[in-house]
């Protein structure tokens, strides 16, 4: 029996529109999994259990009322759990996703058996995610049944590792299914990350720039105009590495002598400012060099679809040119 998870056969793409802080609700879920792509959110971007609750039974209701109407199966969608003794709301949130049957679950920092019980005791699925192979081992001693694979370049806190080795490496003892993230921003690299060995693709900063994103328009607007080396990786905004827009950065005040700070500035104190991780001082990963429009969820997916499919295409035309004797 294959190990791997039986949805992804029945997406339109192999993609997980990434959970991310204070940009992913319940418009982007729904609109991922009407499209056929998997829709995620942080529960903490509701700030109680209760709402978090609220956002739960709407994107299960839009999403059953979508399916009375065109008879389509949407895509299942996913909640991100912080599992670390700091989240005083994980027991509630873990109780409510069995309440609510979430289909996936994504826990970051912990990977522990008794949440991955918890989620398998009504057939839910968690996924974990990992910046190395350490953390790789542990989350798979705890049962989890998939590994996002968290690159370098990626929005958020990523990892410092090449994908490829970071896939090569954990491939070896992990046969369940795997999630490659970081910088995927087009059809051609989903096709990449496949070809790469991942089953899934983890994409985060380019549905920040989606018309359903709760992103502010001068965030989405940086996001167009940078580059690669515009995406600062530091530890000084929010405690642990992290990748964040230097314009954003500069913005708040934050020189280079800060950013070389391997621990969090205090904003209020240190530079007198107002500035915020997240909220003003935004993340995105390497993945910018690539995104240069914003665009309605349904509008992405097509063009990725048509990118992905075109790739593979070019990819076959090869086997009429290499290997040659
Ligand atoms: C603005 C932002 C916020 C994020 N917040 C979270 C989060 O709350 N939880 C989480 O597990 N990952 C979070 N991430 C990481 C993403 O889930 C994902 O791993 C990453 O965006 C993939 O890399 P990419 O942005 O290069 O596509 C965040 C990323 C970004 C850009």
């Amino acid at each position: 029996m294959s190990e791997k998870a039986e949805f992804i056969k029945d997406l339109s793409l192999p993609v997980i529109a990434a959970p991310m802080f204070l940009i992913s609700g319940p418009k982007l879920v729904v609109e991922c999994c009407k499209n056929g792509i998997v829709g995620t959110f942080p529960a903490l971007n509701q700030r109680t259990s209760e709402g978090f609750e609220e956002w739960l039974i709407q994107i299960k209701s839009e999403l059953e009322q979508f399916e009375k109407e065109t008879g389509k199966k949407p895509a299942p969608f996913g909640v991100n759990l912080i599992v670390h003794p700091t989240n005083p709301r994980l027991e509630a949130d873990v109780k409510l996703c069995m309440k609510h049957k979430v289909p996936l679950v994504i826990t970051s920092l912990g990977a522990v058996s008794q949440v991955v019980n918890a989620i398998h005791s009504y057939g839910g699925l968690v996924f974990h995610d990992i910046i190395k192979k350490r953390h790789a081992e542990k989350a798979a001693e705890a049962g989890v049944d998939g590994l996002i694979l968290v690159s370098a370049g990626a929005g958020g806190h990523a990892g410092n590792l090449n994908p490829m080795s970071l896939v090569h490496e954990v491939k070896k003892f992990f046969h369940k299914t795997i999630i490659l993230s970081g910088c995927i921003s087009t059809g051609q690299d989903i096709a990449t990350a496949l070809q790469m060995g991942a089953d899934l693709a983890y994409m985060g900063t380019r549905f920040i720039n989606t018309e359903e994103s709760k992103a502010p328009e001068e965030y989405r607007k940086m996001i167009i105009e940078a580059g690669a080396s515009d995406v600062i990786y530091t530890a000084a905004i929010s405690g642990v590495h992290a990748n964040f827009l230097a314009a954003s950065l500069k913005a708040a005040g934050v020189s280079e002598e800060d950013l070389k700070k391997d621990r969090k500035i205090d904003f209020g104190k240190e530079l007198n400012t107002e500035a915020k991780a997240w909220k003003t001082i935004w993340s995105a990963g390497q993945g910018v060099t690539t995104i240069d429009d914003v665009l309605p969820v349904s509008k992405l997916v097509k063009t990725l679809k048509t990118g992905f499919k075109n790739a593979i295409e070019e990819q076959y035309k090869l086997l009429e040119v290499f290997p040659k004797n």
